[in-house]
């Protein structure tokens, strides 16, 4: 059987710089190939794949033909432990244990300081009255991350705030470990990093600071065997946590935002909606699942923008898909973009239609994938999804926002997709009446 079409580029740097340095990279070759090619980079060669075909063999085969892998400049940096790198049934274990702090009860009592953080940046902003949102952003899903998880008040201002943006930058980077290249910048956060975390998880432990939090979940937590976490092991999963838990919620607020202010009649609409709740009352749950077309919104703007563009497997058995052959040993890497941008699936891709989500009209399953799919999908997706549709629902409530002139949306992709000036926007209290 033959190997899909496509080039493997230069020797060992493949087509590596490509794929950093082009956001168009696995598009333009799904154009010229078709719904899979090969190519090679991280000095492994890789299949793209794309399509709800793909999304189902790649989703549902961990652990019979893949396992979950990361360029070696993010295994590096989220650190052995991490429920991440864990695969077969020690992943299985892992992740029964973490998601205790996920849980739909746990969620509620998320609520309230959700909201309170959420409250305290809009007014910040309202003061500002114009501002970059992207950076602002981050450190509104840090401080909520740092409060639910860990516990900490206004973790974008801490040290911890501070280590990360470096880590963060070197996640998918060439891993050369020197002093000034951003993937050895981001070696040395992660050491910080740890170091603030134990101090942390030490005073939780020893009872000086309480709290109900995800770390708490996480520390009385039991895997099957009755065994709890060790300080090692919290280190890593609580910093993946806050990773994962912050900056792929950064870019979907940010282009929620960014999509709103392009699409005036969705935000009358969505405002029309927002106008049949009380607006003093702090929101609760049952009032959120009541936004449906708010909810079609948030939905459209993970298809349109996927934070996560794609997901990385290694293959651990040879396997076969859409007539070609996938070696044992390959990389694949199942493109969510592509699939969300697949005309088949979604007509007139590139429009943003909050429609598509209607009841009528919802996807199949595994063709809107933004949180994954499978064993492994993500983690934090009930709490994702809370955190935006609350903080969508007060913002319109409240607030307009305008995109002031000469920036560049144009999306940068990695580690997020965002867009490249970072969403500069005149933003003022609405004089809409309510
Ligand atoms: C809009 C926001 C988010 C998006 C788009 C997103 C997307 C994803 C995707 C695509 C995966 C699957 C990766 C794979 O199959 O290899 C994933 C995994 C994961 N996510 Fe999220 N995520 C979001 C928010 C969150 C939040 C808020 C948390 C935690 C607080 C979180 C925690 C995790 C964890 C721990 C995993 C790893 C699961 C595993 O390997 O078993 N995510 N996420």
């Amino acid at each position: 059987m033959a190997l899909p079409p496509g080039s493997l580029g230069l020797p060992l740097i493949g087509d590596t710089l490509n794929f950093l340095q082009d956001s168009q990279f696995a598009k333009k070759r799904h154009q010229q190939y078709g719904p899979i090619f090969k190519t090679s980079i991280f000095g492994q060669p890789t299949v793209f794949m794309r399509g709800e075909e793909a999304s189902l063999f790649v989703l549902t085969n961990d652990n019979q033909y893949f396992v979950a892998s990361f360029p070696a400049s993010m295994k590096a940096l989220l650190g052995p432990l991490s429920l991440s790198l864990q695969t077969g049934a020690n992943h299985i274990n892992r992740r029964k244990l973490m998601y205790q702090a996920f849980q739909p009860r746990v969620l509620v009592g998320y609520i309230g300081a959700m909201e309170n953080i959420t409250q305290r940046y809009l007014e910040k902003w309202e003061k500002m009255e114009t501002l970059t949102w992207y950076p602002e952003l981050k450190n509104y899903t840090f401080d909520v991350a740092g409060k639910l998880l860990v516990g900490i008040e206004n973790g974008s201002e801490t040290a911890l705030g501070h280590y990360f943006e470096t880590w963060c930058n070197g996640l998918v980077s060439i891993s050369l470990d020197l002093p000034w290249t951003k993937f050895g910048q981001a070696k040395n956060s992660r050491k910080l990093l740890l170091a603030e975390l134990e101090k942390i998880i030490r005073a939780r432990q020893e009872g000086t600071l309480s709290g109900k939090d995800a770390l708490s979940l996480l520390i009385s937590g039991r895997d099957d065997e009755g065994n709890s976490l060790s300080l090692e092991e919290l280190k890593d999963q609580v910093l993946l946590l806050l990773f994962a838990g912050h900056e792929t919620l950064t870019s979907g607020l940010t282009s929620f935002c960014l999509l709103l202010a392009q699409n005036p009649d969705v935000m009358a609409k969505v405002r029309a909606e927002q106008q049949q709740f009380p607006a003093t009352e702090p929101l609760t749950l049952e009032q959120l699942k009541q936004m449906t077309y708010l909810e079609q919104v948030l939905r459209e703007v993970l298809r349109l923008v996927p934070p996560v563009r794609g997901i990385f497997r290694k293959v651990i058995n040879a396997c076969e898909f859409g007539g070609y052959e996938i070696p044992k040993g390959w990389m694949v890497a199942f493109g969510i973009n592509q699939t969300h941008q697949d005309s088949q699936l979604y007509p007139e891709p590139e429009r943003f239609d909050p429609d598509r989500f209607s009841l009528e009209r919802s996807p199949k399953p595994f063709s809107y994938v933004p949180f994954g799919a499978g064993l492994r999908d993500c983690l934090g997706k009930e709490f994702a999804r809370l955190e935006m549709k609350l903080f969508a629902a007060k913002i319109v409530r409240e607030f307009e926002w305008e995109l002031l002139p000469d920036q560049d949306l144009n999306l940068l992709a990695i580690p997020t997709q965002r867009p490249r000036d970072g969403l500069r926007v005149k933003f003022r209290r609405t004089t809409m009446n309510r």
